[in-house]
Parts: C-alpha cells; sequence; structure tokens
C-alpha cells in the first residue's frame, strides 16, 4: 500500500509546554514522510481558572487556530501520539475526558491495530512523567493499539533518559523546551511513523 502514514498528534496543554512539543513532533513527523493531524483536546475549566493564570490564557488564546480533536481523528490515523501535562502523577482530566468519549468507536473495534505512543511535562524532576505515560498506555491495551515507546533505541534517550516517551522539566515555567527535548521528539516521531508505516505495508 502507498501513500503516507496518517499521524494524529492529540494532546492537552494548559500553558503551552506540552502543546510546543507537540509541534516538534508534528514537523519531525511530516518530515519522515507522515501526513499530520495536529488535535487539541476541549478546554474544561472554567474561565475564572484559565484568567487565574496568564500563563494558561495565553496558550489558549495562541493554539485556539488548532482543531479541536473528535473521535474521526482517531479513526482516520494510522498512527496516534497523545501528549498530556503530568497532574499528580497522572493524565490531565481534559484528555481523559476525551479518551472516555471513544466508547462508541472502541466498542466497533475503529481504535484497534494502530500504533500508539505519548508524550509528557511535569514541573519537576522526579514528578511522574513515567506514571503519567503509564496511566496513559492503560488506555491503549483496552483499545487492542500496539504501543511503541521509544526504548533505548538512538543513542540521545541515554541523554534523556527517558523510553516510555519524550518528556520535559519546565521548572514551574523556567525551562523552555530545548534540544534534549526535541531530540527525544525526533526519536518517537521518527520511530512511530516508521513502525507504523512497516505494519500497514505488511498487512496489506
Ligand atoms: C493541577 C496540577 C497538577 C500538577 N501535577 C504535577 C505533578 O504531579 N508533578 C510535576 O512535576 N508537575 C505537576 N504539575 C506541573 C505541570 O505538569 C507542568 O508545569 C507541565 O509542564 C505543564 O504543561 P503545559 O504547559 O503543557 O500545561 C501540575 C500542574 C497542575 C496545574
Amino acid at each position: 500500500m502507498s501513500g503516507p502514514v496518517k499521524l494524529a498528534v492529540v494532546y492537552y496543554s494548559a500553558t503551552g509546554v506540552v502543546a510546543e512539543i507537540a509541534n516538534a513532533l508534528v514537523s519531525e513527523a511530516e518530515a519522515a514522510g507522515a501526513e499530520v493531524r495536529l488535535r487539541r483536546v476541549a478546554e474544561l475549566a472554567p474561565d475564572e481558572a484559565v484568567d487565574a493564570n496568564p500563563a494558561w490564557r495565553a496558550n489558549l488564546e495562541a493554539t485556539r487556530a488548532v482543531a479541536e480533536v473528535t473521535p474521526d481523528d482517531l479513526v482516520w490515523a494510522d498512527a496516534v501520539i497523545f501528549g498530556s501535562p503530568t497532574r499528580y502523577g497522572n493524565v490531565a482530566a481534559q484528555l481523559k475526558q476525551f479518551i472516555d468519549s471513544l466508547g462508541p468507536q472502541w466498542q466497533q473495534g475503529l481504535l484497534a491495530d494502530k500504533v500508539y505512543s505519548g508524550f509528557t511535562s511535569t514541573s519537576t524532576k522526579h514528578g511522574g512523567q513515567e506514571s503519567t505515560l503509564l496511566a496513559l498506555y492503560n488506555s491503549v491495551h483496552h483499545f487492542g493499539g500496539i504501543l511503541v515507546g521509544p526504548g533505548y533505541t538512538d543513542g540521545s534517550k541515554f541523554v534523556d533518559g527517558n523510553p516510555y516517551g519524550t518528556s520535559h522539566v519546565d521548572g514551574q515555567g523556567q525551562f523552555k523546551v530545548d534540544g534534549e527535548t526535541r531530540q527525544a521528539a525526533s526519536v518517537q516521531a521518527r520511530r512511530v511513523v516508521n513502525v507504523a508505516r512497516a505494519l500497514r505495508d505488511g498487512s496489506a
């Protein structure tokens, strides 16, 4: 089968860190030959909460042009990369709410046999990146998805040290997305696209 691999990058981001990593993943996946849909999940927090944090309001306004995800984006995709900031060591409620809306697609088997991967961001170094990604990956097993983590498949993974997915430590807004995180995004995006292509072409 020919044509580009179809990848959906689906994320929630309050203050913009995860959004920036999502954009890096999109660029790298496109460079690897994928057709990419960048999609954000809907904001559920009330305006009062968003307005209490200027970075949250700024990111929400800056990303309004990014289309909100729908279940069809997942059905369309050969591969899906989910992104969420860490929330108490877990997936953000906004992304979880979207995942919880996928019952009909799950029931019809429309989420199965796709490649899935994930990325996250925390404030602190041991703030729960791995627990967030593993929590996210629980749902992938229920989908019948094919989980593709980056592992230590590239020398740079021994530098960033997270085989579960791209991750970043923002130090409460001090540390911007840097070369190390972008390199991790590059490894992950290319691996997801290449594995998805091999699976698709192999089953054709
Ligand atoms: C309610 C809440 C819970 C959080 N929980 C954690 C946590 O468990 N560990 C951590 O290191 N950072 C935690 N953070 C910080 C964010 O995960 C971190 O700043 C992240 O990079 C924000 O990503 P974003 O800019 O894409 O929203 C939390 C932030 C909020 C608002």
